[in-house]
């Protein structure tokens, strides 16, 4: 793990930041550090906070206690219109009644910039969002991506230091939502602006920030790269949150510095890796569905080997997806999720309903999670 990276150089600090509303905690000891020029994600369920965290670094919200500190300095004291951040609202905001010129110019005529170097300025904005011809148009005669772009525009004019987000493309369907992730990061990396930006939804958090807050009832849980995330997520709650899981609770019984052992139910789950850990302790061995094989024949390996039954299949095109329903005792999950990418076309129809297969993982699949 790229240590240096989670930590980040400190370009803006939370240092165990607190909100509470009527005596609970909406944001609980948040202490972050971003680098500049990055694309921070804060992801999580409605209601654990993110948008409180995101208006107190704008400065809307004021902490219960603990520090913001941008660039060095501590930013408390500062009123939102004095601090070098914009904020771009989910609604957008933008004014109905102007037309998308006047709407990315208000922030500069309002701070007083001379009139040519606000055409200047403006023209950069409906180049970078490439909406110059529509410059003349009113909110609603544009479409919603194009709205989104607008917002995004006016939030960058005045060169904001920190430009925060709030669910971004929360107002666009689906499709257009993914399309938009790609133009959103091109834009931001274009002009080098440090970002954070809030999202419940962990595919656009993947696909668009350097790193993630993965946040839960006001907390943050880890912090990572989105691989760092997927890969080794330090906790059940992450591990679960981020993409599809199988989760194995068992009891530590080996802890060696090159393997470890986790004594589940099922048998012994062997793990390519110690965790310094106390014997017989509680442990889940947290398993990825791409990352377990899956055969009608036995294969040559007699570790992490288990049998079921196919109980449902389903095709993706690019990959399958297996529930295998194994004999457990009462209490354990009675099915594992396994994913097969289709290298080649034939193979997949191989294994269907109610086949008894054999399924395995290499030992250095699984993550052992003791929280
Ligand atoms: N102004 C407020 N007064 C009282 N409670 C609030 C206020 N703003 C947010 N909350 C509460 O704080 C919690 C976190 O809210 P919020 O930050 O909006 O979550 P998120 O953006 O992650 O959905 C919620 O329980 C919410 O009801
Ligand atoms: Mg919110």
């Amino acid at each position: 793990m790229n240590l240096q990276a989670s930590r980040g150089d400190g370009f803006l600090r939370t240092d165990q930041l607190v909100k509470r509303f009527d005596g609970i905690a909406a944001v609980d000891d948040v202490s972050l550090s971003i680098n500049k020029g990055e694309i921070f994600a804060l992801l999580g369920s409605s209601g654990c906070g993110k948008s409180t965290l995101l208006r107190m670094l704008a400065g809307f919200e004021k902490p219960s206690s603990g520090v913001v500190m941008l660039g060095g300095v501590d930013i408390a004291s500062f009123p939102p219109y004095e601090r070098p951040i914009n904020m771009m609202f989910q609604s957008y905001a933008l004014f109905p009644h102007l037309n998308i010129w006047e709407n990315i110019a208000f922030g500069l005529k309002r701070e007083g910039m001379p009139k040519p170097q606000i055409d200047a300025r403006v023209a950069e904005m409906l180049k970078l969002v490439q909406l110059e011809a529509f410059s003349k148009r009113k909110p609603h005669q544009l479409s919603g991506g194009q709205q989104q772009r607008v917002a995004l525009a006016r939030s960058l004019a005045k060169k904001p230091e920190l430009l925060l987000l709030d669910e971004p493309l929360g107002a666009l369907d689906k499709k257009l939502r993914e399309r938009t992730q790609f133009e959103l990061i091109n834009i931001l990396e274009s002009v080098g602006v440090t970002c954070v930006m809030v999202t419940h939804d962990q595919d656009e958090a993947m696909a668009m920030a350097s790193r993630i807050a993965v946040m839960s009832h006001g907390r943050v849980l880890q912090v990572g790269t989105p691989k760092e995330i997927y890969e080794h997520p330090n906790c059940r709650f992450v591990a679960d949150f981020i993409g599809n899981v199988n989760l194995f609770e068992g009891e530590l019984t080996v802890d060696a510095a090159d393997r470890c052992e986790v004594t589940t139910p099922w048998g012994v789950i062997n793990v390519g890796h110690g965790i310094s850990g106390t014997l017989g302790m509680a442990a889940a061995i947290a398993v990825r569905p791409e990352k377990i094989h899956i055969s009608k024949s036995r294969p040559g390996v007699t570790v992490n080997l288990f049998t079921g039954k196919v109980l449902e299949i389903a095709y993706f095109g690019s990959y399958n997806t297996f529930i295998v329903e194994v004999k457990a005792p009462d209490g354990w999950p009675r099915t594992v999720k396994i994913m097969e990418t289709n290298t080649t076309r034939y193979e997949s129809s191989v294994i269907t309903w109610d086949d008894q297969v054999f399924f395995w993982w290499d030992d250095s699949a699984p993550v052992v999670l003791t929280q």
